[in-house]
C-alpha cells in the first residue's frame, strides 16, 4: 500500500493552502485515504510523483480532481434556518421597498446545492406574496466539481425530503422513485452554477445584494480567511448583506462591515 511520507504530506498541505486557502495540516490520514485512489487511477507509484504530475498538468484537471476528493461538502436544507427567517422577515422587505430592477444573491461554497435551493424557495414564496419584489437571481459557486454537478442535477435522497416543510415538499420537489426526489425547474431556472475558487479574485466580477458564505472559512487558515473576507466585502453592493456560518466570526480588524446579529453583516450604504 502506498504511504504518504512526512515531506509529501507537507507539500500537499502547502499546495492546497496556497491555491485554495484550505488548511489541512491536521488531516494527514484524510489526505492519504482520499488521494490514494487518485494515485491508483493514474497508475502513479508515490505521492511525490503524483504532486509532480498535478503541477505539470497545465489543463488543471488533476488539481480539480484532487480538490474534489479533499473538500468537505457537508450541507443540508434549511441549515442554520434563522438566517433564512432573517432574509424573509428583514432583508427581502427592505429590498422590495427600494423598488430595484433585480436582486442578486451569491451562495459562495454552495456544496451540493441544498443551501441555494432553500434560498430560492424563500425568494419564490416571498415573490408570490409581494409582487413588487424584484426578480431574484442566484449565483451558486464551489470548487468541488463533484458537489457542483450534484447541485446542478438537484436530485437528493428521499430522507432529505422530510427536512423541508410539507408545503415546500409538494410545491418545489418531484418524487422520482422511492429513493430520491428532484428540485423542480421552477427553482433551478433562477440559479446559475459555477466552478469558482474563492481564493482567485479575478473570478469574482459581479456585485451582490446578498452573499451567503457559510461554513466555508472554518477550513481556512488566518491569512486566507482575511483575504477572502476582503474579497466578499468588495463584492457586496452598498447596503448588501454578508451571512457567514454561525461558527464563523469576522474579526473586527478584518472588516468594515457592520455586525447586525448572529453571523449577519451589512455593508454601510
Ligand atoms: C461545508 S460546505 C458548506 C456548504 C454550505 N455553504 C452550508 O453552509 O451548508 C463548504 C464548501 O466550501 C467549498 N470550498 C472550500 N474552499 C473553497 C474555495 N477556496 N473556493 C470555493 N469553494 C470552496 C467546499 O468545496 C465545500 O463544498
Amino acid at each position: 500500500m502506498i504511504r504518504l511520507g512526512k515531506m509529501e504530506f507537507l507539500d500537499i498541505v502547502d499546495y492546497i493552502r496556497g491555491r485554495y486557502g484550505i488548511n489541512l495540516e491536521k488531516k494527514k490520514v484524510l489526505i492519504e485515504c482520499r488521494l490514494r485512489s487518485e494515485l491508483d487511477r493514474y497508475g502513479i507509484a508515490s505521492f511525490k510523483d503524483y504532486m509532480k504530475a498535478v503541477r505539470a498538468d497545465e489543463s488543471g484537471q488533476m488539481a480539480g480532481e484532487m480538490i474534489n476528493r479533499l473538500t468537505t461538502n457537508y450541507t443540508y436544507f434549511m441549515r442554520e434556518f434563522k438566517h433564512f427567517d432573517f432574509i424573509r422577515e428583514t432583508i427581502l422587505p427592505a429590498a422590495t421597498a427600494k423598488n430595484k430592477a433585480d436582486y442578486q444573491a451569491w451562495c459562495a461554497g454552495c456544496a451540493s446545492g441544498e443551501e441555494c435551493y432553500t434560498l430560492a424557495m424563500i425568494f419564490q414564496d416571498y415573490r408570490e406574496e409581494n409582487s413588487a419584489m424584484p426578480a431574484a437571481h442566484i449565483t451558486a459557486t464551489d470548487i468541488s466539481e463533484g458537489a457542483l454537478e450534484h447541485a446542478r442535477q438537484g436530485i437528493y435522497p428521499m430522507k432529505e425530503l422530510g427536512t423541508l416543510p410539507p408545503k415546500w415538499q409538494e410545491k418545489y420537489c418531484t418524487v422520482r422513485d422511492e429513493k430520491s426526489f428532484e428540485i423542480k425547474k421552477l427553482l433551478k431556472k433562477d440559479i446559475q452554477f459555477k466552478n469558482q475558487n474563492l481564493m482567485e479574485p479575478e473570478g469574482i466580477r459581479k456585485r451582490y445584494d446578498l452573499i451567503l458564505c457559510r461554513n466555508v472559512m472554518i477550513y481556512f487558515d488566518a491569512d486566507s480567511k482575511k483575504a477572502m473576507i476582503s474579497r466578499l466585502e468588495n463584492s457586496l453592493k452598498p447596503g448588501g448583506y454578508l451571512i457567514v456560518g454561525l461558527a464563523e466570526v469576522l474579526p473586527r480588524e478584518f472588516t468594515t462591515l457592520e455586525f447586525i446579529g448572529a453571523a449577519i453583516y451589512r455593508k454601510p450604504e
